[in-house]
């Protein structure tokens, strides 16, 4: 299975920073932005990952990524010249992807809660059965995002992007499962009134084979699309009093490759090393000292 992190988009929402700088780049406390989406797919046991820019911004991810051996992933680089939409990555990375199944997450989506890597353990067994899973989160403001309307059993009855009168509170967040054939589905998709081929759209032609699984992020979760200026502090705050609360690091890149085995102890050093001046390097050590 293969993973997509989509870190393109215009960025104007966040004017002026982003005139010089990736929104997912930008710091969430501790570590950039787009961390959050990469460990998600790490625990999802993705480690084929590609990650889709700007033209502009390539270099600077390329800079902060590399390869992503210190990770123990393999990532690939693409970029999308212009934004044309969600559905458009599965195009964009319709080589990467080679036919097989997948993941996306959006470069600005945090999650973050307990039984989550058995959330993803099952969307991944539904992708490689052939079924599309969407994860929904409650809101209070549903006019802002993709919908799913769900029925008592939790099945999805209907999705639609942005509506004027929402049928549930439930988002549908940036992160989805599909089965092998993604792209060929997205290139059927047409574009919207606002000219982008929506994600919605997509998610709707599985749910009309009967092939698009719902999973609800319950009370207890946090979801977070840091796409503002506030929801970018309340996912700071949050982040930093769960670390303080916890003594340890949330979406810790080499932490999760550590106890996968798929970094070597002296990768992991190195990593503390680097990170040495602050509570992230400290906990790396913390990471070394109980593997001890
Ligand atoms: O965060 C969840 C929501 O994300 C979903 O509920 C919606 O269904 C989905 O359409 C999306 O809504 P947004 O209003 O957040 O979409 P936005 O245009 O802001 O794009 C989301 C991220 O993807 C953003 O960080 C920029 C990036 N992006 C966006 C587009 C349209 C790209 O990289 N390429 C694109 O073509």
């Amino acid at each position: 299975m293969k993973g997509i992190i989509l870190a393109g988009g215009s960025g104007t929402r966040l004017y002026p920073i982003t005139e010089g700088i990736s929104k997912q780049l930008m710091p969430i406390y501790d570590k950039p932005m787009v961390f959050y989406p990469i460990s998600v797919l790490m625990l999802a046991d993705i480690r084929d990952i590609l990650v889709i820019t700007t033209p502009n911004d390539q270099a600077s991810f390329q800079k902060l990524l590399g390869d992503g051996s210190q990770f123990g992933v393999n990532l690939s680089y693409a970029v999308q010249p212009q934004p044309r939409g969600l559905a458009d990555a599965f195009i964009v990375g319709e080589e990467f992807l080679n036919g097989e199944a997948c993941a996306m997450v959006l470069g600005d989506n945090i999650f973050y809660g307990n039984g989550f890597t058995q959330l993803l353990s099952r969307a991944r067994a539904n992708a490689e059965a052939g079924y599309a899973t969407n994860f929904g989160f409650r809101v209070h403001d549903p006019e802002r995002f993709g919908i799913m309307e769900v029925d008592d059993a939790g099945n999805i009855l209907s999705v639609e992007e942005k509506p004027a009168a929402p049928k549930s509170n439930f988002a549908v967040t940036g992160l989805y499962f599909y089965p092998a054939g993604i792209s060929e589905l997205a290139k059927q998709v047409k574009p919207s009134d606002r000219g982008e081929i929506e994600i919605s759209t997509l998610n709707d032609l599985y749910l009309q084979a009967g092939k698009l699984k719902g999973e609800l992020l319950g009370g207890g979760f946090c979801w977070f699309d840091t796409g503002t200026f506030d929801s970018q502090m309340d996912a700071a705050v949050m982040i930093r009093a769960l670390e303080t609360n916890q003594s340890r690091v949330i979406a810790c890149l080499e932490q999760i490759a550590f106890d996968r085995g798929w970094i070597t102890r002296e990768q992991l050093v190195e990593r503390a090393e680097l990170c040495r001046k602050n509570k992230y390097g400290e906990f790396l050590t913390k990471v070394l000292e109980g593997a001890k």
